[in-house]
């Protein structure tokens, strides 16, 4: 496959949170000569200590910077003569979106537009023809289907359903238009459920984990029969590399696994693991139950909650040639795994406004 761009520094938004750190960590593995430049503002969500062990490395470099600080973006672009933009920063937790959409607004479609005008200015003003700008979004754009629906393609309508979902769509629009209007080498990417290390133990895969650890109830929104497509973190930034470097200008590529699981069977399915690999017995939970599925509670719905989600990726798997290296099984293991081997990670986030968050939004 003729490889369209080759990039040698990167700036990587979003590179303390979950997706963005994974990534760096495959991104310095699979290409050390690359320089990398990893910014994040450090949110409740960015985790320094997820990318700490890259630090010594010369070709990598963190940057406490705000998306939304466009001069700040110019001047590191130019200083480090950045050549491939990968935008993950963003706000991304649904239900915060309920309780708070203004965060969401600002930094999702604000942050992503300060990000294009420092690109436009730094590139396209000096004519540098050599430069990728992509930009990471969500399937949640298209909003939800019917059971029977075929799987979400790349031309589906745009059906955003909630703030969060609403502001990534508005910012691939953004994405989009400043290809049209101004020739910005841009591409986009819409990705499944991502699960795997690092998660922010809001969603809930990590929370069934740490909720299970500590003899706490398990909170099934609803019905419990939701279905999202689950698909590893580290599949997800395969299939990114493979847009940046061989993906055509002004494409979208859906991105994942072909993996449907309704919540409650996602939770089940976690909790088998967590019988096979801590059993009960060997924990202080008393009275004990006899299966960590015994802590599963039905909890109200959350608002405008959508039903499905799935992703047609026909088109990154035939153009890209994208297949997901892990299975279910050996993600959902693998993920189990990392968060009892990094137990005191988990802990050490949980601090007093991560708990708050817990009590207004688990009444
Ligand atoms: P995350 O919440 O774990 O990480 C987001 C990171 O962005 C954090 O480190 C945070 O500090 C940083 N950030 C927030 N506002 C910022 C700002 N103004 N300036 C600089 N940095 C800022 O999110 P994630 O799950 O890693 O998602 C990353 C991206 O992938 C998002 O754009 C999200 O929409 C998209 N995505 C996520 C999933 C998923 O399942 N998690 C699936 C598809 C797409
Ligand atoms: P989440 O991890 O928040 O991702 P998203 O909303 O982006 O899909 O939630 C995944 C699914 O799990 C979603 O349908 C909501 C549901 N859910 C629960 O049932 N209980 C919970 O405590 C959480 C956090 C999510």
């Amino acid at each position: 496959m003729t490889q369209l761009h080759s990039p040698k520094h990167i700036l990587v938004t979003g590179a303390a949170g979950f997706i963005g750190s994974n990534f760096v960590h495959y991104w310095v593995n699979m290409y050390p000569d690359n320089k990398i430049i990893a910014l994040d503002a450090l949110t409740y969500a960015g985790n320094r200590e997820n990318i700490s062990s890259l630090e010594s490395q010369q070709n990598f470099h963190f940057v406490h910077a705000d998306i939304l600080d466009t001069d700040k973006i110019e001047t590191l672009m130019q200083e480090y003569q950045i050549d491939t933009i990968v935008h993950f920063a963003a706000e991304s937790h649904v239900d915060r979106s309920i309780h708070g959409p203004d965060a969401f607004l600002k930094t999702n479609i604000e942050g992503t537009h300060s990000l294009l005008k420092a690109a436009k200015k730094v590139w396209l003003d000096n004519d540098i023809e050599s430069h990728r700008f992509h930009h990471v979004s969500t399937d949640e754009v298209y909003g939800t289907l019917k059971p029977d629906e075929p799987a979400f393609t790349e031309k589906h309508q745009y059906l955003p359903n909630s703030p969060y979902a609403a502001s990534k769509a508005s910012s691939d629009h953004i994405v989009r238009s400043y290809h049209h209007t101004y020739g910005l080498n841009t591409t986009i990417s819409n990705c499944s459920n991502n699960y795997g290390p690092y998660q922010f133990p809001e969603k809930l895969i990590p929370l069934i984990i740490a909720n299970c650890l500590d003899g706490k109830s398990l909170p099934i929104y609803g019905d419990g029969k939701q279905i999202r497509d689950w698909l590893y973190v580290d599949d997800h930034n395969r299939g990114i590399d493979l847009i940046i470097r061989n993906g055509e200008v002004d494409n979208t590529y859906n991105i994942g696994g072909n993996n449907e699981w309704t919540n409650i069977d996602i939770v089940n399915r976690v909790c088998e693991l967590m019988d096979e690999l801590v059993p009960l017995n060997s924990i202080s939970h008393s009275p004990s139950p006899n299966s960590y599925k015994e802590l599963i509670t039905y909890v109200k719905d959350r608002l405008g909650h959508d039903r499905r989600y799935a992703i047609d990726a026909t088109k990154i798997q035939s153009q890209l040639n994208f297949h997901p290296q892990e299975t279910f099984e050996t993600g959902i293991r693998k993920t189990v795994q990392w968060y009892l081997d990094n137990e005191s990670w988990w802990r050490h986030i949980m601090d007093g406004s991560y708990r708050q968050w817990i009590e207004k939004n688990y009444d």
